[in-house]
């Protein structure tokens, strides 16, 4: 650990400051989620449900330490910690996040399994007045355990469908997928996947690469990009912050990926770094997803909240996210843009930007955009934005 960087219990004492601070403005700002990773918000409440539910026990670590209550499970979320791909500090009895992450895809079973997951995220999102979210899923982290599409992406409909209608009441929920690729599976598997999921094409906006960076450049995957853009498809793409090669995967993502390039990029926060790269990303109005809890965890905040700032002051269309909340010490977008107004020193009126950056990067109709924008709009109006 570098002395910069900041300790859990650090992490946790400003997490229970924002909560506790009932900002108004924070609680009532309209908020667009666009990188959130479906299966990320596994709460532990849920696995421990599931796992019961499922008949299949839970472990953490290497030594596969039993985790036989709610309250163990609870606990080993809490020593989730470092760089995604990571060990964990302590890997024998710890979770890292990948065994975290992939070892919750393991209880997802049947279609009422994967509509508790979506429904979950939902009614978090709406109770933090997201409007609109666009959630990643790992299509072939299911399908390679035997579990059939149909009983994924019917439990996702299902929630989905619920969530727009039924949370209406409160606020409006609208959402679509976007389908990821596994980038530490083959390119051929990409493309099945890719095929497979043509059947639930209405349901899918945009396709995306995620999972482990190291030595698996975007440019492997070009001929399902390609394939995807002809076909309709938005392109985004994880470039992880601080990845090796990380330069070279943000271009090839800005200049060439499907073609002439993805519509977006997820996190890539080394680009504030190469000045030539930010001026291809703000020319071609490229927008970034940026998660900076997921950041802080394993790095100096001196490294993060600097480039973010850098990023939004060229003007480029940066929005703030969540990735996998679970995972990273309950933190949600909520969370993300309090960090991010205290860290960066944005005023309100910088955190509506950040909103108006995300309607505009999204890929929801027209109508959906301006009402987003016009709520903004009269938020903005009713004296929030000091
Ligand atoms: N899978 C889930 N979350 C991820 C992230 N932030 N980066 C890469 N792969 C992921
Ligand atoms: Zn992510």
């Amino acid at each position: 650990m570098n002395k910069t960087d900041s300790t859990y219990e650090e992490r946790q004492e400003w997490r229970q400051r924002c909560i506790l601070s009932n900002d108004s403005f924070m609680m009532g700002l309209p908020k667009i989620e666009l990188h959130v990773h479906i299966e990320g918000t596994m709460s532990a409440d849920l696995r421990w449900r599931l796992s019961v539910r499922n008949g299949i026990s839970l472990t953490a670590g290497s030594d596969k330490t039993p985790l036989s209550s709610l309250e163990e499970v609870r606990e080993a979320y809490k020593h989730i910690r470092g760089r995604i791909g990571a060990a964990a500090a302590d890997a024998k009895t710890n979770m890292t996040f990948y065994e975290a992450y992939y070892g919750g895809f393991d209880l997802l079973q049947t279609e009422g399994d994967y509509y508790d997951l979506a429904m979950g995220y939902f009614e978090r999102a709406s109770q933090m007045q997201v409007r609109y979210c666009e959630p990643f899923f790992d299509p072939q982290g299911h399908t390679r355990r035997g579990i059939p599409s149909d009983v994924m992406m019917r439990g996702f409909k299902r929630a989905q469908d619920e969530a727009e209608s039924r949370l209406k009441a409160r606020t409006m929920i609208k959402s679509q997928w976007i389908m990821c690729i596994l980038r530490d599976l083959s390119p051929e598997s990409a493309m099945a996947q890719y095929e497979a999921m043509l059947l639930y094409k209405s349901m899918v906006v945009g396709i995306g690469l995620d999972s482990d960076e190291f030595q698996q450049p975007p440019s492997l995957f070009q001929a399902v990009f390609k394939r995807a853009r002809a076909d309709g498809f938005k392109l985004t793409t994880h470039c992880d912050f601080n990845q090796k090669n990380t330069h070279e995967h943000i271009l090839q993502v800005a200049k060439s990926l499907g073609g002439n390039g993805a519509e977006r990029i997820d996190h890539g926060m080394n680009a504030a770094d190469h000045p030539e790269l930010m001026q291809i990303i703000r020319e071609k109005g490229i927008g970034m997803t940026i998660c900076p809890c997921a950041y802080i965890r394993h790095t100096s905040e001196y490294e993060v909240f600097p480039r973010i700032r850098k990023l939004f002051d060229a003007g480029i269309q940066v929005t703030i996210a969540s990735d996998d909340s679970a995972y990273m010490e309950d933190n949600w977008i909520f969370h993300n843009l309090y960090l991010v107004r205290e860290k960066c020193e944005f005023t309100n009126g910088d955190l509506i930007s950040l909103q108006r950056n995300a309607v505009s990067i999204c890929w929801t109709d027209r109508e959906t955009k301006i009402a987003i924008l016009d709520e903004l709009a009269t938020f903005e109006k009713n004296g929030y934005s000091s």
